[in-house]
């Protein structure tokens, strides 16, 4: 079974309840998947390597991407995820830079299998987020197929 690892960084938790939204709409699509904040990431030491999608998520402050997720990106860089489909989402007020930020250094530094676009919402429940969520899981979903 085709397994996906999704990673979140958030303050009020609102890119948590992303994260779980995104991986209900894969699992919807029989993809095995594993959640985790950084922090859990990091005391579990998970090996990203078994996974054939990872999904990166984090909020927006201050007109960019919330800290840990910031210092996040250098120490994966080191985890060789070239190739493996990619996917970045978060929550935000007004701006929302940072699932664009993230998407273009999975792109460009990670060398990742990139699917359209970042998933970028003001609420998880309000406005359709709901379904976009799991629409976003099924189109990573529907790329690990390919
Ligand atoms: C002090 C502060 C600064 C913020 N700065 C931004 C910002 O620059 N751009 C933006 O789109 N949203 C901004 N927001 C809104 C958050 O991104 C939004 O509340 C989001 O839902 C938080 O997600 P989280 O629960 O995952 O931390 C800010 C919120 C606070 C409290």
């Amino acid at each position: 079974m085709a397994k996906a690892l999704v990673l979140y960084a958030t303050r009020t938790n609102e890119t948590k309840k992303i994260a779980e939204l995104i991986a209900e709409g894969m699992r919807m699509r029989a993809l095995e998947v594993d959640v985790y904040s950084i922090g859990e990431y990091e005391s579990k030491k998970v090996d990203p390597q078994p996974y054939d999608a990872v999904l990166l998520g984090a909020a927006t402050y201050h007109g960019d991407m919330i800290p840990t997720m910031k210092t996040f990106l250098f120490t994966l860089e080191k985890a060789n995820l070239e190739g493996k489909v990619g996917g970045a989402f978060g929550a935000f007020g007004w701006s929302g830079e940072a699932p664009d930020r993230i998407f273009d250094t999975m792109r460009h530094i990670y060398k990742m299998d990139m699917i359209s676009a970042p998933l970028r919402l003001r609420s998880a429940s309000l406005g359709g987020g709901i379904q976009m969520a799991h629409e976003y899981g099924a189109e990573i979903a529907g790329k690990i197929a390919k």
